[in-house]
């Protein structure tokens, strides 16, 4: 199908359903090939649908063996059935049954939406559309049903049989070669909450009761053999519970908690209501075989999915403009989360990181798309870093608007009211606006706009009447479909650092809302602050308060006394970022201009070498991210236009290596102190530790590779843990050579049998910035590992490759060839893998003239290709509009 022949879902054009479903009675009878499904639905019309409509139930590759209306066969004229849909053209008006008979073929289905099998476990995924590919419905999340659900199996091939909400019945059927279990969900939910596993699974289980009371049986499969790496998710999932109950007075809901991780999965997990359905690599976790990211990944998501409990299962969305009303606010659930458990200030500069290098650059090209967006032509991409990051930034401001107490109580008002039905942002939003007093009209424009703001700021100070003035402006570039923007609500937390510290800030002015938070709403404003003895540096934007670019003209010197002397943790942090930065975009916007960088080098590496002498050690975590530079990304989007690749990572190499050169003795004495010789644990202070010695190794490697390369073969050996020989991979890829070419061959052996592993490997080769990664790329598609099924693998290695800034985008168009290939085989069998895949093109806009011309013309190859998905064909339409 064509994009442009694809109809535009509008918002404005939603309805209530015309008909609901109490209830779904579904009877499954798997099998690998004919699995049987049916469907008994208890039907009404519903009271705010129009009387007298036709029921059109969604269907995808689906055929229809047989249809009853309660309980008598139907016939043919009354209805009619194609693999899109099920019609009945005139249904009575009262309540009624249907029984919907439908056969799928779980091994065929390679989309990994609906019914499939993963290394033979059956398993689901609906969201956002795949119950309409297990059965006829009506697949909207607004029209919510208590389910019952059989599961029927052979018992060699399937002894667990799981499915939403309590264990009602289990037992064999006669001969004793298959069994059955019947589930039943006593909370009404949308289908995309529907799953059910069916396969030889092991698991871990352990009992918890709720703050409320209730016993609750936990339990996380994973494929036979693999128990012993589901400890740590276990682990996080009884401390997220325990954090939802103190944090938002949120209690678990059933007898049961069921995750299960599978191979296959096209995304990272899925919270099906009380059988969550993970991607294996955000469950197993050891020592051998994940790195310390690892860990923290599945901290996040088991929390993310688990928080969803509330925030998407027992209130959920209207329709699926309303994706940020569950995801922004569950991932800011998580990050909470996540900053409780760990470092606050290392998860806040972790998350702005991510924030800018996917979320700003999404908004900087083609595909931007505000919070909430107007139109889909396919939802599945619009699982989007702006629906997700900046939706959580959206509710991250929202509390500091509101404050504490009143976003609390906010929460708690939300979950009173809207329990049970599925909400719009606008019910969301009103109950802050109850809670607060707070009128928030405007802010909701952060729903509506896309784009990134851009704050420009600059201050004044008088020292005869002792007054500091900031002045505040804000401007948004259009964006697609949006050329006119309006102002929006920027929350700017704020000091005026001085010799001793903060100053008071002292003003009448009625944009500063105290608490050191001043609100810019209008395009423009001043603040005029008093009794000020000395003249302060502005530190801006604490804590990252909004979701915007800054400018703000400090200087050099400025802004290093912030590092050193800045209160807030982010702002450090952010102080050296922005010397670093100002200078990669200068070299990396004319080339040549080494003498710039290595004065700022030489800049940086003076302030540093203090800090990792008194601080680093006392905050390893930290330190590892102060010694971290921009991405390349973030340069080339500061740049903007006419971006060459080559220059921005020559730029940002050399900067490395003259930092690393400069800081080498502190690296060193830094790398001693840290060593340990503790056994491995995955807690934040030792991941933290770890990550500053690698951070160390990374610049030791890039300024002076033959050490680097000694230093990494020996952590190689000597390591009993993933995290430290991934690095050792990891500083060894970025200096070409001998010893480079046998840690990896050493590492692919090591790991031959743990495709998690080589799912590292594979990118760690992929992120080569040499020309002869394309070629190492297409020979890795041949390992025995790799599979173009298996969406971990080409993530990895083809979304590794298009992650790599000067290969995907080689002056020769080559780069940009490989991937749009990739792109339209993958459509064929997985569209979702595709389209995201496709999704690297983002940025081609703001490249030089060449490689821009080639990767439009690769693009409109894609687009142009007969027979694509919806969700490529809308990509790459967006992306060339
Ligand atoms: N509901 C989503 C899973 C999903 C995503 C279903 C896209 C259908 C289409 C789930 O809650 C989720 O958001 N998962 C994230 C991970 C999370 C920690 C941000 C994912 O899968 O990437
Ligand atoms: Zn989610």
């Amino acid at each position: 199908m064509r994009a442009d022949d694809t109809p535009l879902i509008r918002l404005e054009d939603y309805r209530p359903s015309d008909w609901l479903i109490d209830t779904v009675d579904l009877d499954i009878s798997l099998h690998p090939q004919k699995t049987r499904v049916r469907a008994l639905l208890g039907l009404r019309p519903n009271p705010a649908g129009r009387p007298g409509a036709p029921l059109i139930l969604d269907g995808d590759e689906l055929s229809l063996s047989g249809l009853r209306l309660d309980g008598l066969l139907i016939d043919e004229s009354a209805y009619s059935a194609t693999a899109q849909g099920l019609t009945l053209h005139a249904p009575p008006h009262r309540r009624f049954t249907l029984t919907i008979d439908t056969q799928v073929d779980p091994s065929a289905n390679t989309k990994l939406m609906g019914l499939y099998r993963s290394s033979r476990v059956y398993c689901t995924q609906c969201e956002a559309d795949g119950f309409r590919r297990i059965s006829y419905f009506l697949d909207r999340p607004d029209v919510m049903s208590v389910y019952t659900v059989r599961l029927e199996a052979a018992k060699i091939e399937a002894p667990v049989l799981l499915s939403n909400g309590n264990l009602v019945a289990a037992g064999e059927m006669a001969g004793g070669e298959r069994h059955f279990a019947v589930w039943h969900d006593p909370h009404p939910k949308p289908a995309y909450l529907f799953a059910l596993v069916g396969g030889a699974l092991d698991h871990v289980r352990q009992d918890y009761v709720t703050a409320d009371g209730r016993k609750v049986e936990l339990a996380v499969h994973v494929e036979p053999g693999k128990a012993g790496r589901a400890g740590w998710a276990m682990d996080c999932l009884v401390r997220c519970m325990r954090w939802d109950e103190r944090v938002f007075g949120r209690n678990y809901d059933l007898d049961v908690f069921n995750v299960v991780a599978v191979s296959d999965f096209n995304m990272g997990a899925m919270e099906n209501k009380g059988l969550n359905i993970f991607n294996d690599k955000y469950v197993l976790a050891d020592p051998q075989t994940a790195t310390d990211g690892d860990y923290a990944s599945i901290e996040a998501i088991i929390a993310h999915e688990y928080f969803h409990n509330w925030t998407g299962n027992r209130i959920t969305c209207r329709d699926w403009f309303q994706l940020c009303l569950k995801e922004g606010l569950t991932v800011f659930r998580d990050q909470e989360f996540s900053a409780d458990e760990r470092s606050r200030p290392v998860k806040r500069i972790a998350d702005v990181r991510t924030l800018r290098s996917t979320q700003f650059s999404e908004d900087a090209g083609p595909l931007a798309h505000p919070v909430r967006p107007r139109a889909y032509k396919e939802i599945n991409n619009f699982y989007t870093p702006t629906v997700y990051e900046k939706g959580a930034e959206v509710i991250r401001m929202l509390k500091l608007l509101v404050g504490d107490d009143a976003f609390r109580a906010g929460m708690d008002l939300y979950f009173e009211r809207c329990d049970g039905t599925a909400a719009t942002i606008e019910e969301f939003l009103a109950c802050f606006a109850e809670t607060s007093g707070k009128d928030l009209t405007q802010f909701a424009r952060w729903y509506e706009q896309a784009g990134t703001p851009t704050i420009v700021a600059s201050g004044r100070y008088d020292a005869a009447a002792r007054t500091y003035t900031l002045d505040l402006a804000q401007t948004t570039a259009p964006t697609p479909g949006q050329p006119d923007k309006q102002p929006v609500v920027l929350p700017v937390a704020l000091g005026l650092v001085g010799k001793a510290g903060d100053l008071p800030l002292v003003t009448g002015s009625a944009a500063y809302a105290g608490d050191g938070v001043i609100v810019l709403d209008q395009p423009s404003l001043s603040v005029a602050f008093s009794d000020v003895d000395e003249p302060p540096i502005p530190s801006l934007l604490r804590g990252f308060s909004a979701p915007a670019r800054l400018e703000l003209d400090l200087a050099d010197a400025d802004l290093l006394r912030l590092f050193s002397a800045d209160s807030d943790s982010f702002n450090r942090w952010q102080a050296l970022q922005s010397v670093a930065s100002r200078a990669l975009v200068s070299a990396g916007r004319s080339p040549g201009g080494h003498n710039a960088l290595i004065a700022t080098a030489g800049e940086l590496a003076e302030a540093l070498a203090g800090f990792l002498r008194v601080q680093a050690p006392a905050d390893p975590a930290f330190a590892a991210q102060v010694l971290r530079l921009p991405v390349p990304a973030d340069i080339a989007r500061e740049i903007g236009r006419d971006v060459d690749p080559d220059a921005i990572h020559a730029a940002h190499r050399s900067l490395a290596a003259e930092i690393g050169l400069r800081l080498r003795p502190h690296l060193m004495e830094l790398r001693e102190r840290l060593g340990t010789s503790a056994a491995y644990r995955p807690d934040a202070a030792s991941a933290g530790r770890r990550a500053l010695r690698n951070e160390a190794l990374g610049l030791i490697a890039l300024a002076d590779p033959e050490a680097g390369a000694h230093l990494a073969e020996a952590q190689f050996a000597a390591a009993d843990n993933l995290t430290d020989r991934l690095a050792a991979l990891a500083a060894m890829t970025l200096v070409a050579g001998d010893a480079r070419e046998a840690l990896i061959a050493r590492f692919g052996k090591t790991y031959a049998a743990e495709p998690l592993v080589l799912d590292k490997w594979l990118m760690a080769q992929a992120l080569i910035a040499e020309p002869g990664t394309l070629d190492r790329v297409k020979g890795l598609m041949q390992h025995p590992a790799f599979s173009l099924g298996n969406p971990n693998r080409v993530r990895a290695l083809i979304g590794g490759f298009a992650a790599n800034l000067t290969q995907f985008n080689r002056p020769d168009g080559e780069g940009y060839a490989f991937v749009a290939d990739m792109v339209v085989a993958l459509d064929r069998t997985n569209p979702q893998v595709a389209s995201r895949l496709l999704g690297s093109f983002k940025s081609w806009r703001m490249l030089e003239p060449a490689r821009k011309a080639l990767a439009e013309q690769k693009l409109a190859m894609v687009a142009q290709t007969p027979g694509l998905s919806r969700d490529v064909a809308d990509i790459a339409e967006r992306a060339l509009a």
